[in-house]
């Protein structure tokens, strides 16, 4: 669709879902296929009839990092004046709620690009790493920022400093993972939790995400005084009154999204 050539992007009713697609390369982020993932997800989310993103690869691999091959012969300067891979800060950006599907590998770049998601739900088969440290680099889409934040100093710096991998129990126990399904399921549970928030209010759904993004930026006081403005404000939407008029008069409710 849309002339993609390093990703699939599809539309399932209010659920937007973006599938890396260069198997050869184990879906290795190039800048290529960074561009169109960016563009896709945008796309999605300036569209009010999509409700939730879902960002999936393979069944072998999510992505197994940046693209080696293509960041070899850079320069300091190259990456420098590029700004290289900040363009994926526009991913992280993105104001519909977004799941990453992972199973299989999702290493360096695949991890961080998952981590930017608001829910990451793993295969069986997934393996997370940051393993940078062992091409004598770090990570640099994200990774000690938000991997320290989801699983604490103590296992992130276990990760990043040895490179090792980390199997779907282990993220998950360590907090990297919001839940485990068996690999054949992974894209229908992603698909189904998508649709189950696409069905809420958008407008409530973008309040909680900020709220919630608050917890990473901010003081538990100002956090909680976001949160509580944020909850004020949305007794200006017609779906508040609608979801709570529903509950009262026991029927569903039906979100307008506004
Ligand atoms: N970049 C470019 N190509 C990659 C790649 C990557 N990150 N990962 C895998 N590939 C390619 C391989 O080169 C290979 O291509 P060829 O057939 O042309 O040789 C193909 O994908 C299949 O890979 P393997 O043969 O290696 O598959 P495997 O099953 O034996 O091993 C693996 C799988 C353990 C994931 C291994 O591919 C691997 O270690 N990949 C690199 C992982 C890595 O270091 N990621 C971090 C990248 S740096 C980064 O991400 C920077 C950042 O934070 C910003």
């Amino acid at each position: 669709q849309n002339g993609y050539e390093n990703i699939i992007v599809e539309r399932r009713g209010r659920v937007g879902i973006i599938t890396l697609n260069r198997p050869h390369a184990l879906n290795a982020l190039n800048a290529a296929l960074m561009t169109e993932v960016v563009a896709a997800a945008t796309e999605f989310d300036q569209d009010h009839g999509i409700g939730a993103i879902v960002l999936t690869g393979s069944e072998k691999a999510f992505a197994a990092g940046a693209d080696i091959k293509e960041m070899t012969s850079l320069t300091y300067a190259d990456v420098l004046l590029s700004d290289f891979f900040s363009a994926w800060d526009r991913f992280a950006a993105v104001r519909t709620p977004t799941i990453a599907a992972v199973a299989g590998y999702a290493l360096g770049g695949g991890c961080e690009v998952a981590m930017m998601c608001d829910l990451l739900i793993a295969a069986e088969n997934a393996r997370f790493g940051q393993p940078e440290i062992t091409l004598g680099t770090i990570p640099g889409i994200g990774g000690t920022q938000r991997l320290t934040r989801a699983v604490g100093k103590a296992k992130a710096m276990d990760l990043i400093l040895t490179g090792r991998l980390m199997d779907a129990a282990e993220a998950e126990r360590a907090g990297l993972v919001s839940r485990i399904v068996p690999t054949e399921r992974l894209l229908d549970e992603a698909i189904e939790t998508a649709e189950k928030i696409a069905s809420m209010s958008l407008p409530a759904a973008y309040a909680a995400k900020e709220a919630i993004a608050q917890a990473f930026e901010s003081t538990l006081a100002q956090g909680v005084t976001f949160e509580r403005r944020t909850f004020h404000a949305t007794f200006a939407l017609a779906d508040r009154a609608e979801g709570m008029t529903a509950f009262v008069e026991k029927r569903p409710p039906t979100f307008e999204h506004s």
